[in-house]
């Protein structure tokens, strides 16, 4: 049982790229760019750059901490980590519920990702209008079938890639992938600041505006950081049970959370100075924002030029299809692992069982931009209600445990040796890492949920 989980990820580098493969995703590309544009621009993303330093980094650590001391499934590793005490094998639970939640509502934006890749190979997009992409987007979503047979055919796929052993997929696949996509980024960059009105999407991206930071700014801004980094839930710890005891846990998880900040940057540069280029339509858009944006870059800078317009367009959204894919298979691990390990349930049959409740669950969620929009749980649709739960509620507190169970339940000297490889190499920033996870991280989680709760105001 062990064993077979070890085939997940066997090798370093493979380990370390799935971590990053988990990290960047429809988080960096889609959620961030529709976040910044709810909460008004810069100033949520200084505060969302300063807690993925502050709490994002320290808690990524944390997990890699935990899972790579335990080597085993997520529960074992913190029974071990505690020393031994059986009582803190619940904690693996959390990622096998935030496992079905996230992936249900995040397979309905991968689903629409394949229709666009799609689109884009049929050669959907040429010759239409600004006014086109935004009908066409609304119509699309909107259907009660069409939506549903793409992100079913996602959540397919993850799962195929779960069940059948993802060790050589992911380590090729993503050593390709992940710097043909920052190429295709860097490039749409500068397409999108060529735009006759990017200046106004550059001032919304970096002129902060302070009087529109209120509570649910900051939640939100967490919420993202956390989102992006997939931390908080477990899935990292899941993956780091098959780190190598050479790896610098430190070293290593400030490269994944650099590169993944620079990629949701990046993606806030292509679209903004696009949006403001684009007539009737403004930067709270929501979730429709990249899809109406993207297409109209590509047609607007490469219209002259049709067939790098489709070349351009058809790879960036299959690059777009695979990092949502890498993310989708993390979330899928978490849940799966679970049933694989503690039921001892073959692999694939865990991974069909839990998509497919994952599949009905996303059903929901898609109905939520058409036939069910009007349907509300504490005032949001089942969409907006799971994204809330996992980024804005089970992804911090899950952090705050953590970081609570590492600095105050586990040994000193276990952390100690976990970081510095017992002792190999040096690790000049611990001392900050063991403040943050003891005092601050706890501290300012606790204290944004409380004034959100309204039990104290800043
Ligand atoms: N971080 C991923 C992204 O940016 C999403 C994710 C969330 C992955 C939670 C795993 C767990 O797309």
């Amino acid at each position: 049982m062990k064993s077979s989980n070890k085939n997940v990820f066997a090798s370093k580098m493979g380990a370390i790229l799935a971590a990053a493969g988990s990290a960047v995703g429809l988080g960096n590309v889609w959620r961030f760019p529709t976040e910044t544009g709810a909460n008004g621009g810069a100033a949520f993303i200084l505060i969302y750059v300063l807690f993925m330093l502050l709490l994002g980094v320290p808690i990524m650590v944390t997990e890699f901490a935990i899972g790579r001391h335990g080597g085993q499934d997520v529960s074992g590793a913190f029974e071990k980590m505690s020393g031994g005490r059986k009582g803190w094998r619940w904690m693996g639970l959390i990622p096998v519920v935030s496992g079905f939640l996230v992936l249900s509502y995040y397979a309905v934006v991968a689903g629409w990702t394949l229709y666009y890749a799609f689109e884009a190979l049929m050669d959907g997009f040429v010759g239409k209008t600004a006014e086109q992409f935004k009908t066409d987007f609304a119509t699309f979503s909107s259907d009660s079938l069409h939506p549903v047979f793409w992100t079913t055919l996602i959540i397919a796929l993850t799962c195929g890639i779960v069940a059948l052993g993802v060790q050589r997929g992911i380590e090729r696949g993503s050593k390709i992938m992940m710097p043909l996509l920052f190429l295709f980024i860097l490039v749409l960059v500068g397409c999108s600041l060529s735009l006759p009105k990017a200046h106004l999407g550059l001032q919304f991206l970096f002129q902060p505006d302070f009087s529109k930071v209120d509570s649910s700014v900051i939640l939100s801004a967490m919420g993202q950081a956390f989102f992006s980094l997939s931390v908080g839930l477990g899935c990292l710890c899941t993956y780091a049970c098959y780190f190598r005891k050479e790896v610098d846990l430190m070293k290593d998880g400030l490269s994944v959370a650099s590169i993944d900040t620079l990629v949701a940057l990046l993606s806030g540069l292509i679209i903004f100075p696009a949006v403001y280029s684009i007539p009737d339509l403004s930067p709270d858009a929501g979730p429709s924002l990249v899809f109406v944006t993207l297409p109209n870059v590509f047609q607007q800078v490469f219209g002259g030029m049709p067939w790098l317009a489709y070349i351009f367009s058809l790879v960036f959204y299959l690059l777009l299809v695979m990092a949502a894919l890498t993310s989708s298979i993390s979330m899928l691990e978490m849940s799966a692992a679970y049933f694989h390990t503690t039921f001892r349930l073959p692999r694939p049959l865990a991974a069909v069982m839990v998509s497919v409740v994952c599949v009905v669950l996303s059903i929901f969620c898609s109905w939520s931009f058409g036939d069910w929009q009007d349907v509300h749980i504490f005032g949001l649709n089942f969409f907006d209600l799971f994204d809330f739960l996992v980024a804005k509620f089970i992804m911090p507190i899950g952090g705050m445990l953590m970081c609570v169970f590492l600095g105050w339940v586990v040994d000193e000297k276990v952390l100690r040796a976990e970081l510095t490889n017992n002792g190999t190499i040096k690790s000049p920033l611990y001392p900050i890492f063991r403040f943050i996870i003891r005092y601050f991280a706890p501290l300012c989680i606790f204290l944004i949920f409380a004034n959100e709760l309204g039990l104290f105001a800043f």
